[in-house]
């Protein structure tokens, strides 16, 4: 085995935060945006497999979630994202509420090429994918978001969305006064000129071109609000629905649109799509941009991108830092698998003479 196959490189938060500066913020986030759109138009079935993710789900007084998201592209790679969906965590331990890391396997060899931070890797693609969505589906004059949720979600949903529409203003809500109090705050560094205005749910659907809903909502507690008036052809990105019996959108509102899911195994499961029959369900993204001749109209529609986060993401993700950390020579490489020169013997360190 020669000594790279033994490598893995890791990078930390640490290290994705400076990959994030060298790179450029929007930089990074134009270029992500592009990558998942291109992975999404050649995206083949027959090369690429992704299961629908499991996991363990655990009710006691700190509730939530650990799930494991694989795909594997055929004579490359195996990525599996674990992911840690714990809604207390802010509060209680001041800790965001997802967290989580993303691996790369070698499918030659299996060996584990990279491990690195999946926190901020998440919040990029979840993000970049709103806004791919969002291109296909909303009106390309939008200048009004409406972000229902204002936690870590809501900062990439904005940062996302204002490089692909020219916004104009922002309009907040969140059940949480403090998450909307600092808003401003936290999405200062997007240096966008945009008007911030904590308002309504009444005035975000009806005033919004785009929402984004990102919410932390219960099982069994939604939808966040009944029967209020849309704008004409209002698009909706509904990040926050993404578990069994957690939905964000009203039943009517979603019968009453185009229904657009990231994965439709998965969305019929975790989504918004649980709520609908197939009849009601429209293209998967694949489709939509695959055969984007064909949903022309949906744009002057209601439309619903239902978001329920997808491996495609994080594999689209993770190997642009991998290939930015190569670049800038970021990262650490660590020899974490015991392989030594005798690959049939696992005690191999108690023998005298043979060169490890
Ligand atoms: N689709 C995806 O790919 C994807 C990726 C990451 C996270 N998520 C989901 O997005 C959601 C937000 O994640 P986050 O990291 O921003 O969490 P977060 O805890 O940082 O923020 C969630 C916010 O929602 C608010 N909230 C809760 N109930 C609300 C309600 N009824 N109305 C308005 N606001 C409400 C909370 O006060 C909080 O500020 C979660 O449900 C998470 O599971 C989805």
């Amino acid at each position: 085995m020669k000594r790279n196959l033994r490598k893995t490189l890791v990078l930390s938060g640490d290290n994705v935060n400076t990959i994030v500066d060298r790179f450029g913020l929007n930089n990074l986030m134009d270029r992500l945006i592009d990558e998942l759109n291109q992975a999404i138009k050649v995206f083949d079935i027959d090369t690429t497999k992704i299961p629908i993710r499991s996991g363990f789900n655990y009710d006691n007084d700190n509730p939530g979630l650990v799930e494991w998201m694989p795909l594997y592209k055929k004579d490359e790679e195996v990525v599996i994202k674990v992911v840690g969906y714990h809604p207390k965590n802010p509060f209680k331990h001041s800790l965001p509420t997802i967290l989580s890391t993303i691996s790369s396997y070698d499918t030659a060899t299996g060996h584990l090429k990279g491990l690195v931070d999946g926190v901020l890797l998440t919040a990029l693609r979840t993000g970049a994918t709103s806004a791919v969505a969002s291109k296909y589906l909303a009106q390309p004059d939008s200048s009004v978001l409406g972000l229902i949720g204002c936690g870590a979600q809501s900062i990439t949903q904005l940062h996302a969305l204002s490089r692909v529409f020219d916004l104009k203003k922002v309009l907040i809500y969140d059940v949480d006064s403090k998450a909307t109090a600092s808003f401003r705050d936290r999405s200062e560094m997007l240096d966008l000129s945009i008007e911030i205005i904590e308002t309504s749910l009444e005035q975000i659907m009806e005033r919004s071109d785009i929402v984004c809903t990102a919410t932390s909502i219960d099982v069994g507690q939604g939808p966040l609000f009944n029967n209020l008036e849309l704008k004409p052809n209002i698009h909706i990105n509904a990040v926050g629905s993404d578990f069994p019996g957690k939905t964000e959108l009203p039943l009517n509102l979603l019968k009453n649109s185009i229904v657009v899911p990231d994965f439709l195994k998965q969305a019929v499961v975790e989504g918004e799509c649980q709520q609908l029959v197939a009849n009601d369900i429209g293209p998967d993204l694949i489709d939509l941009i695959q055969n984007q001749k064909n949903y022309e109209l949906a744009k002057d529609s209601t439309t619903v991108f239902d978001s329920t986060g997808w491996a495609l993401e994080d594999q689209v993700v993770m190997d642009l830092f991998l290939e930015l950390a190569q670049k800038f020579g970021i990262g650490f490489e660590l020899d974490i698998e015991n392989t030594s020169a005798d690959a049939k013997n696992p005690y191999h360190f108690f023998l005298k003479n043979i060169e490890v």
